[in-house]
């Protein structure tokens, strides 16, 4: 056991999704503790990453890969660029995801019956086998390395249902709006996904856990976050930055006994 416990100096730690709202911030955390972070963002270029990342970007501390996590061929292009710069990545954090927005179109978010098939296929692809892809390419790597951490991220959605009542303030005159289905299916299939590999690799030393978040702040509307701190025991959404340590744990070597579990951070919104 490393001296401090959550040390992850030097880990190379893969982030899907992390030019977004939390990859960034995982991101950020990370190399801030000194992790090198290779970044799989389908937006990669200058602008959007300077953007997002300012003058840190330029840190020998990240690598900026514009990869699709739908295109095997595009994964391994991006691992290889990872293995030249810095070998074998310690940890992979399965975040791109795609969700569909309270101010989503209304074909999105109309009832059930008609939730249009090929955005169930749109959100599966990236959602579900966009993770298994990457964990197939850099998990395998990793397990054939004999080491390595999976982190998973789900939603509160992938648990339990949206509490579809929060979002009674678009049903105003002939409007309907339902939270849809894709996301969170897409959501509670990691979890079992988690679990086969947590099995399946154990034997590498690869661990695979899920890591369960709740709403994040992002200037969503009033009407929104008033309904949904109404429901959150702790009354508020989470800020985007405190997710930061489960992410640190999960790659450090503090979560060593931990794998196919569910880590959930969510102000309680589970917990009744
Ligand atoms: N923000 C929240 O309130 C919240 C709550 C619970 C769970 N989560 C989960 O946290 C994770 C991050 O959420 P976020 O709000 O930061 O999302 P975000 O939309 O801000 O970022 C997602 C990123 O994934 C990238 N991406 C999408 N498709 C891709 C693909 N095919 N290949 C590569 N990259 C792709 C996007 O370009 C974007 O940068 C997601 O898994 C989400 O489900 C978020």
């Amino acid at each position: 056991m490393p001296k401090d416990l959550f040390d992850v100096t030097d880990k190379v730690v893969v982030v899907t999704g992390g030019l977004g709202q939390l990859g960034r911030q995982f991101s950020l955390a990370l190399a801030a503790r000194g992790a090198k972070v290779a970044i799989f963002d389908l937006h990669v270029d200058e602008r959007k990453v300077a953007e997002r990342f300012g003058t840190r970007a330029t840190e020998n501390r990240f690598l900026f890969v514009r990869a699709d996590i739908t295109q095997p061929d595009s994964i391994e292009a991006g691992l290889s660029l990872v293995n030249a710069k810095w070998g074998v990545p310690h940890a992979l954090i399965n975040n791109a995801a795609l969700d569909s927005p309270p101010d989503a179109p209304a074909e999105e978010s109309g009832p059930f019956e008609t939730y249009p098939e090929d955005s169930w296929d749109r959100v599966m692809q990236v959602n579900v086998k966009g993770v298994f892809l990457c964990c197939q390419v850099v998990g395998g790597q990793m397990a054939a390395a004999g080491r390595g951490s999976i982190i998973n991220i789900s939603s509160i959605y992938g648990l339990v249902s949206p509490d579809q009542r929060i979002y009674e303030y678009r049903r105003t005159g002939s409007a309907t709006f339902f939270k849809p289905v894709a996301y969170s299916a897409s959501k509670s299939a990691l979890l079992n996904l988690t679990r086969y590999l947590a099995t399946y690799w154990a034997g590498s030393n690869v661990r695979v856990n899920t890591l369960t978040f709740g709403g994040v702040f992002n200037n969503q509307s009033e009407e929104l976050v008033k309904a949904y701190c109404a429901r959150v025991p702790l009354g508020r959404m989470a800020h985007e930055d405190e997710y930061n340590g489960a992410i640190v744990f999960l790659v450090s070597e503090a979560s060593s006994y931990m794998t196919g579990a569910n880590l959930v951070i969510d102000g309680g919104w589970t917990a009744w």
